[in-house]
């Protein structure tokens, strides 16, 4: 079967593999955030979408529950037990859910995931404290896995959160920085902070229950790298919805990013052509003076003729292919490595 994307993917719906995983990770999630202080837990349970502000449970739109996913299936095909599977995942959940509350407050986002972000809902002091709450329940979670190797698992957790620090500090170090001259951000740097921001954490969800586990190095290795990869074409995913993404289905505001300056690939890369859109484009973002609504639609609209939009889907697809080249040769559950090819195609494809 070939996909939208150009991409073999298996039979297998990636909406049935992330629900599957959710059924599975949903209730040891939700046992770790009911041991939390009431004040956190109502903000940890809004934040991962089971409640509204007030704590009135409901359906309210959670997120993809990608990471988990990857987390669990990353960990079925190392062969892995299941309970190292779920406590990775539950981990790597918490810690996502984590960053996102701090991030929206980094970012000034006021919007997430349909709904008003953590910050905007309960107050920036309230929405560190709910981040910090999820990081130490994911902390907690991992150090009482059973699985052996907890030590080894933390120690992993660890190393991609200290990775998660460093891309962030670039993404907000970038916001200064001009888009031309000397000082531009270019795109090897781009490549380097999202590898940090989002690639680690990918990597992480893949690697971790295999870690716990004691899977092999070449296992864990291989898992990691693709992993990565997957976390570049996200976040490459992630820039281009950030422009032209349907705020109805992804919940957030377009042209946030364009707004405060942040460097993404469709920018940059259009930056980096030689085209007369491009060129236009410089002379848009030149001067330090930060966009508003109607320059952040002409950015848009000029970024997509001087190609930005088409290359860095492109860049998402060479990254997602990448991620199934790792894969390739190594000792992997069959199943378990289809589900995450089909969860590959996915991450590439989604609107959302
Ligand atoms: C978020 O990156 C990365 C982390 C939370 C570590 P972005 O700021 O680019 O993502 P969105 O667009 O707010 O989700
Ligand atoms: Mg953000
Ligand atoms: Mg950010």
């Amino acid at each position: 079967m070939t996909s939208q994307t150009g991409l073999q993917v298996p039979p297998i719906s990636p909406h049935h593999v992330l629900e599957r995983c959710r059924e599975l990770v949903e209730p040891a999630l939700r046992e770790a955030v009911q041991g939390l202080h009431p004040w956190p837990r109502l903000m940890a349970s809004f934040s991962l979408g089971w409640c509204d502000a007030e704590g009135t449970p409901g359906a309210f739109a959670g997120g993809k529950g990608m990471r988990q996913a990857l987390a669990v299936v990353g960990a079925e095909a190392a062969g892995a037990p299941v309970g190292a599977g779920v406590a990775g995942a539950v981990a790597v959940e918490l810690v996502h859910t984590f960053s996102l509350v701090h991030d929206d407050i980094m970012d000034r986002d006021e919007r997430r995931r349909h709904g008003a972000s953590a910050w905007k809902a309960f107050g920036t002091g309230p929405a560190v404290l709910a981040g910090d709450a999820l990081f130490a329940l994911a902390v907690e979670t991992l150090a009482a896995a059973d699985g052996g190797q907890s030590a080894a698992a933390l120690r992993y957790l660890a190393g991609a959160l200290r990775e998660l620090v460093a891309g962030q500090a670039d993404d907000l170090l970038f916001e200064a920085r001009p888009w031309t001259g000397p000082d531009a951000v270019d795109l090897k740097e781009y490549e380097a902070m999202a590898a940090g921001k989002t690639g680690s954490l990918l990597g992480c969800a893949l690697a971790l229950g295999p870690v716990l586990a004691g899977a092999s190095p070449l296992v864990v290795d291989a898992l990691a790298r693709a992993g990565r990869h997957l976390g570049a074409a996200f976040q490459a995913v992630d820039d281009l919805l950030g422009i032209w993404g349907d705020p109805g289905a992804t919940g957030k505001p377009v042209h946030g990013d364009l707004l405060r300056g942040k460097k993404t690939l469709p920018v940059l890369t259009a930056l980096a052509t030689d085209s007369p859109a491009g060129r236009r484009l410089a002379d848009l973002l030149g001067p330090a003076v930060p966009l508003d609504a109607a320059g952040a639609r002409r950015a848009a609209g000029l970024v997509e003729r001087a190609g930005g939009r088409d290359a860095a889907l492109a860049q998402a697809r060479r990254h997602a292919a990448a991620a199934r080249e790792c894969l390739y040769g190594v000792p992997l559950a069959p199943r378990a490595t289809d589900e995450l090819l089909a969860l590959t195609g996915f991450l590439v494809e989604r609107r959302l």
